[in-house]
């Protein structure tokens, strides 16, 4: 049905790697990614928080250059900006003392367009975005989500052969967010969206299955191309229909599997390392106790098996949020994939069924016996003489393997964990570990 290996290649990206510079060394966020883009079709980019979709994205308009491997537009290697291509941001920076028109305008400027061809393409794709009537309007007298048509309006207006968008939905409501969507598809479907061929970066499974022709799941840590997958149903696509959720499905197991298992590979490569030996770099899954408990119970109450799409749904949660607490839940053996799936162990099952204090003694071993990180502070405190370790030493010797955000965000989760299973407390004001105050609490452990 689909003919693309006749269609033109637009954008080819091969082998591209992607390292930064960070306080604790390179930081290597792309490993190895290939793809094209055929003419006419509609990529999306799914992956998580911190995959490097954004990086990826802006290798391929040309803002950044990989590390390695090159991104060629019609087969010509890219050398600074890609100029076959336009980008819609989350959030549009229009220029608030200029009216619509004018933020429409600045990109036909910027490329040498005359003055009255500059104003009638504008207002053609003003039309053609919704916009018609908000000609003469500043910025600020605008909603969100015609803030963001001023976005896409301005970004079509050149009629780049790619659309690139990076989560051009994600700073609207749910409501606005559905409006301006189906309109896109809308606009695809009936042609009169100029650029038919875009590469839409987003973290929302349904969204990706929504608009695109073919769906690139990105891995983190580093950032490869995990899955490649093709959607068939014809557009517009009913959500509810038994392929669209089949999909779906799909999508978050493959999400799912991707952490299930500490990258041992990471740790090989740096073994030796004092530290990657006591498991700094594998990562803690950055969920709450409060939300595993949730999810343990919830599916002790579903019969022991259900679907990750109904799961999110049911608890109305967003992918981001979900995959972490599903994470832990496969860390700590109190649940296990089953093909789309996920199902309680029998460890599991016991959590659920525990009184407040069992379930915390419990929680309490299982951490310390999967969790590299806990069990690290757990056996620092036991040596050290006075009970007690600096919060901020922890932090340096994570950095060494997060950046400053993800570091803090797994010593936060760390403390989260230590406190909920009595394992340690934190004193702000000192900016210390401490062991608990009742030494009873965690005599249930194994020695760490
Ligand atoms: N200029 C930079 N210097 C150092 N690290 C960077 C830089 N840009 C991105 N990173 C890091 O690369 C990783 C990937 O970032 P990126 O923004 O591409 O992820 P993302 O998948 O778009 O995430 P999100 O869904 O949160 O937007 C992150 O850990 C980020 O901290
Ligand atoms: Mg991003």
């Amino acid at each position: 049905m689909n003919p693309t290996e006749t269609l033109t290649e637009l954008i080819s990206v091969r082998g591209v790697s992607k390292s930064f510079a960070t306080e604790g060394g390179e930081k290597n966020v792309l490993d190895d990614v290939s793809f094209s883009i055929r003419e006419g079709e509609i990529v999306a980019l799914l992956g998580r928080s911190g995959s490097g979709k954004s990086t990826l994205l802006r290798c391929v308009a040309g803002l950044i250059a990989p590390s390695e491997g090159e991104v060629a537009y019609r087969g010509k290697r890219l050398n600074g900006a890609n100029p076959g291509t336009a980008l819609v941001f989350q959030s549009f920076a229009l220029l608030p003392w200029l009216t619509v028109i004018e933020n429409v305008e600045l990109g036909l400027e910027a490329k040498g367009v005359k003055t009255a061809e500059r104003r009638e393409r504008a207002l053609r794709a003003i039309d053609i975005i919704g916009l018609d009537g908000f000609e003469s309007a500043y910025p600020k007298e605008l909603s969100g989500g015609m803030r963001q048509r001023v976005g896409f309006a301005r970004a079509i207006v050149v009629e780049p052969d790619v659309l690139l968008m990076d989560e051009p939905f994600s700073a609207l409501d749910v409501l606005t967010s559905e409006n301006l969507r189906s309109e896109l598809v809308r606009m695809w479907a009936d042609g009169s969206m100029p650029t038919r061929t875009a590469l839409i970066v987003t973290h929302n499974i349904e969204e990706a299955i929504q608009l695109a022709d073919r769906v690139l799941v990105l891995d983190s840590n580093p950032g490869r191309i995990k899955a490649e997958l093709s959607v068939p149903m014809p557009k517009p696509r009913d959500r509810r229909s038994p392929e669209f959720e089949a999909l779906v499905d799909e999508v978050y197991g493959i999400l799912t599997g991707q952490k299930a298992e500490p990258r041992r590979e990471t740790l090989a490569a740096t073994a030796g390392d004092a530290a990657a030996a006591s498991g700094l770099d594998v990562p803690l899954p950055t969920a709450s106790t409060g939300a595993l408990g949730g999810l343990v119970g919830l599916l002790a109450a579903r019969g022991g098996t259900e679907g990750l799409a109904e799961i999110a749904d049911d608890l109305r949660y967003e992918i981001d949020d979900l995959l972490p607490v599903v994470d832990a839940a496969l860390l700590l053996k109190l649940a296990r994939p089953h093909g789309p799936d996920l199902r309680i162990t029998e460890q599991g099952r016991r959590y659920a069924a525990a009184d407040p204090l069992r379930a915390k003694e419990q929680f309490a071993t299982l951490a310390v016996e999967a969790a590299p990180l806990v069990r690290r502070i757990v056996r620092e405190l036991r040596h050290s003489d006075s009970g007690a370790i600096r919060a901020d030493d922890v932090l340096a010797e994570l950095k060494a393997f997060y950046g400053d955000d993800d570091a803090e965000q797994q010593l936060d989760t760390a403390i989260d964990w230590g406190r909920y299973g009595e394992l340690f407390e934190f004193d702000a004001d000192s900016d210390r570990l401490l062991l608990p105050t009742h030494p009873d609490a965690a005599a249930g452990v194994p020695s760490a």
